[in-house]
């Protein structure tokens, strides 16, 4: 079975649509998303709706839930904060109970699904760096054998074995049976690796392969929701840099 895996979506309309298009081309049999359905963008209701109708699981993101009351913002930057008040104004009843009722973490397949670090899944630890990282080593234990996340809005795979881990970073890898692997998989709506395409994650889990995959999009339509919207300016000219 092939999953798609997409992340991150923050409420950008077109990155979602692009990449659900693109996911269709790879004959993908379920999807899958690691949460931040909104946040930073315009179009968070639209964006909800269809991570509803396609996903066939999803778990909460700190945005997601920030807008459902789950998690305190106020410490956040003025614009994020924003824009995360404005998104609330902006859901649907349905909207809003779908993603108050996302889980922190679940098991879907083997593969432990969640946004942030799974040490604990509530405190959206990031895991980005070898550093942080390493600071799972004492939990390989309690590893799945596929753990994948989101957060970062990178792409990064760390495997683990006993008391090491390694980045890994090619495109395309298969995973080896004595390891362990934590992957965080992009960000469909902003991306931060300085390429402005949209990002997803392909995992077969027949041939145990993960891909990451990515693809334009029209990314000056939704800079300009952003703008009309009256949102931040910032939240759009990010998008052009992929930042
Ligand atoms: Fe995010």
């Amino acid at each position: 079975m092939k999953i798609g895996i997409i992340s991150d979506i923050h409420a950008n309309l077109e990155a979602l649509e692009a990449v659900l298009k693109s996911l269709e081309t790879d004959k993908v049999d379920r999807i899958v998303c690691l949460g931040d359905v909104v946040g930073y963008g315009a179009s968070p209701r639209e964006c909800c709706e269809i991570i509803m109708s396609v996903c066939d699981v999803c778990v909460i993101g700190n945005h997601d839930a920030a807008i459902t009351g789950k998690m305190d913002y106020s410490y956040y930057y003025d614009a994020a904060h924003m824009v995360l008040d404005w998104t609330k104004t902006q859901l649907s009843d349905a909207c809003r109970e779908y993603l108050s009722a996302l889980p922190y973490h679940l098991e879907y397949e083997g593969i432990l699904l969640c946004h942030g670090s799974p040490v604990d899944a509530q405190s959206f630890e990031y895991i980005f760096s070898i550093e942080q990282a390493r600071t799972i080593i004492p939990h390989f234990e309690n590893l799945k054998p596929l753990t994948l996340i989101g957060h970062s809005h990178l792409f990064k795979t760390f495997a683990y074995i006993e008391n090491e881990v390694n980045d890994v970073l090619a495109q395309k890898f298969g995973l080896r049976r004595n390891y362990k692997y934590i992957i965080s998989s992009g960000s469909v709506g902003q991306p931060r690796d300085y390429d402005s395409r949209a990002g997803y994650g392909i995992y077969d889990t027949e041939m145990r392969t993960f891909e990451i995959k990515r693809i334009e999009y029209d990314v000056e339509k939704s800079a300009n929701r952003i703008i009309s919207a009256g949102l931040p300016s910032a939240f759009a000219k990010r998008l052009y840099m992929g930042l």
